[in-house]
């Protein structure tokens, strides 16, 4: 049996959360959140095809992205996703594909169907942030990237003293305060295809990082295999 403490994330209370912030999602965290967002898409926009954005929420995203881009949205919360059905109507975002209630965790694409995979200020919101980085790295095309903003919580010290304290009720809200960045260094450390290609510091307060992961291409798993041989 799986028995959660009261600091541990369920879907069902991160479901309920987005229900109620769903009306005044964008008027919160529209701005605050903005420079993140642009970075995310920027980087994204450099591979470019086809792109699945995880946790679209409202969709507040979609418009940044350049029209060549085909786009995907997916998000467990049902009143967040119509308020991104809404966007796509009202601004004829022709290159958007689709949108859908999907759990990032089971991601219902096959393998390798995406250049990029982009999640901005949601793996502190999943139950799972492994399993769902390891979803994202099987639907991603060799040669992809994984495109992250995400908050990470201190090593140590007061803030990190902080952020154990406030962690019941930022669960309550939606969300993590506790993830540090080890995490994802050692999720990148366990999956061999994955890479770390870029952190960079994030407003606000530089709290949050632009996180780049890179998925090893055929050419290059080639070459590896090559000088291994060669090596050996
Ligand atoms: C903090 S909001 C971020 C929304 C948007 N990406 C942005 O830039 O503002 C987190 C989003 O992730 C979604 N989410 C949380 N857990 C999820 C899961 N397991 N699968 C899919 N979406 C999830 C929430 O419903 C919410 O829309």
């Amino acid at each position: 049996m799986n028995i959660l403490s009261n600091t541990d994330l369920d879907s069902f209370t991160v479901t309920k959360a987005y229900a109620r912030w769903a009306p005044v999602y964008d008027l919160v965290f529209g701005a605050v959140f903005e420079r993140g967002r642009q970075a995310a898409v920027a980087a994204a926009g450099r591979i470019g095809g086809r792109i699945l954005e995880v946790g679209v929420g409202t969709g507040i995203s979609l418009p940044l992205y350049s029209s060549n881009c085909r786009l995907c949205g997916v998000d467990i919360s049902a009143p967040m996703l119509r308020k991104a059905q809404e966007r796509v109507a009202d601004l004829n975002l022709a290159n958007v594909e689709g949108l859908w209630v999907m759990d990032a965790e089971h991601l219902s694409f096959p393998d390798k169907s995406f250049d990029v995979v982009v999640a901005q200020y949601v793996i502190t919101t999943v139950p799972n942030p492994e399993a769902t980085l390891d979803e994202f790295a099987r639907v991603l095309k060799p040669g992809g990237e994984i495109v992250l903003v995400s908050r990470i919580g201190a090593e140590a010290g007061l803030r990190r003293s902080l952020e154990h304290l406030l962690q019941p009720a930022a669960r309550k809200l939606g969300w993590r305060t506790e993830f540090s960045f080890g995490r994802y260094a050692r999720w990148a450390a366990q999956s061999p295809d994955m890479h770390l290609i870029e952190r960079r510091a994030m407003p606000p307060f530089g709290h949050f990082n632009l996180i780049r992961f890179g998925k090893v291409s055929a050419e290059s798993r080639l070459d590896r295999s090559e000088a291994v041989r060669a090596a050996g």
